[in-house]
């Protein structure tokens, strides 16, 4: 007998109890929802409300909050959000220190309790915080990744059928490099139901609907004041759970460990991969136009400074 799958999701605030839902409404398995024990209540508060919503949505997804890494043993795929959010005015970089600590914490257990999991990285900032998690882990590289790419995708692609006046589900687009400031959105692999984005919006205005995309999360962080974004950073991180636990082979850019590829050398960083059951399946290369080689090449270098600091912040 098939047995449903296990999903854990370390932090339950909004990015985790928000993946907790997508999941559950797509009836992707069971989920365990983890947080510290002074949060213990408020995550079983969230799961058991959760719960009660499948009468009405009509999932069998079975939700359960827990402080104990015991219960969330033998998981397929763990998701990690758990760590402090920006506050306005603030880097994704600035949160190094403080994350850095709390993941590591993380990996150590998930290591223990789950050592066959895909896991998929949330917490920022982005790029090295999935290093940290693939060193302390020991996990192959291929099981290993982080969410960023199809969120700022999806920001692109909402921004672009806005400017069109047409659905965001005829938008499709790629985009390269770090989850911050150096992120590269692929003009040249853009396309609105087939036809190039440069066909429809003129240089200037594609310009800053790019600019507006790299600030994307920032702009929501000013709106709130009080935390990141969540919806979108949650739907985004469902789907890839879902392309893991149905095997669907969907290409999306992800954070994957990069040796050769893209001249990255032995780093994670977001390019467009094969995502299914073993992970990240494969990585798939393009050809870039020099600008966007350029501005690769800055976004790589960008990780590596992160993720050295990172490493001298570890060995302290
Ligand atoms: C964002 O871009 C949370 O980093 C995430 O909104």
């Amino acid at each position: 007998m098939p047995r449903r799958a296990k999903i854990t999701i370390v932090g339950a605030g909004n990015v985790g109890a928000t993946t907790a839902v997508w999941c559950a409404a797509r009836d992707l398995g069971d989920v365990v929802l983890v947080d510290i024990p002074e949060l213990e209540g408020v995550a079983r508060g969230k799961a058991l409300d959760l719960l009660q919503a499948s009468p009405v949505i009509g999932f069998d997804s079975k939700i359960f909050a827990t402080a104990s890494y015991q219960d969330t043993e033998g998981s397929d795929v763990v998701v990690i959000t758990a760590g402090f959010p920006r506050k306005p005015g603030m880097s994704r970089e600035d949160l190094l220190s403080a994350n850095v600590q709390i993941v590591t914490g993380i990996a150590e257990k998930i290591r223990v309790t789950s050592p066959e999991a895909v896991v998929i990285v949330v917490s920022n900032p982005l790029d090295a915080m999935v290093y940290r998690v693939w060193e302390v882990t020991g996990f192959p590289h291929h099981r290993v990744m982080g969410q960023a790419g199809i969120l700022d995708t999806a920001r692109f692609r909402t921004f672009i059928a806005m400017e069109l006046g047409i659905s965001v589900r005829d938008v499709s687009a790629m985009l390269l490099g770090g989850h911050g400031d150096t992120m590269v959105p692929v003009v040249s692999c853009t396309v609105v139901g087939g036809i190039p984005v440069t066909q429809l919006i003129p240089p200037g205005r594609l310009e800053e609907i790019v600019e507006r995309t790299r600030n994307g999360g920032a702009e929501i962080v000013n709106l709130l004041k009080t935390g990141g974004a969540y919806y979108a950073p949650a739907a985004a991180t469902a789907e890839m759970v879902e392309a893991i636990l149905r095997d669907q082979k969907r290409v999306l850019p992800v954070s994957a460990f990069c040796r050769q590829e893209y001249g990255v050398g032995g780093l994670f960083i977001g390019v467009p991969v094969v995502l299914g059951a073993k992970g990240v399946e494969r990585i798939i290369e393009i050809d870039l136009t020099p600008k966007e080689r350029a501005a690769m090449a800055r976004s790589i270098s960008a990780v590596r400074k992160l993720v050295e600091q990172m490493k001298e912040l570890c060995a302290r």
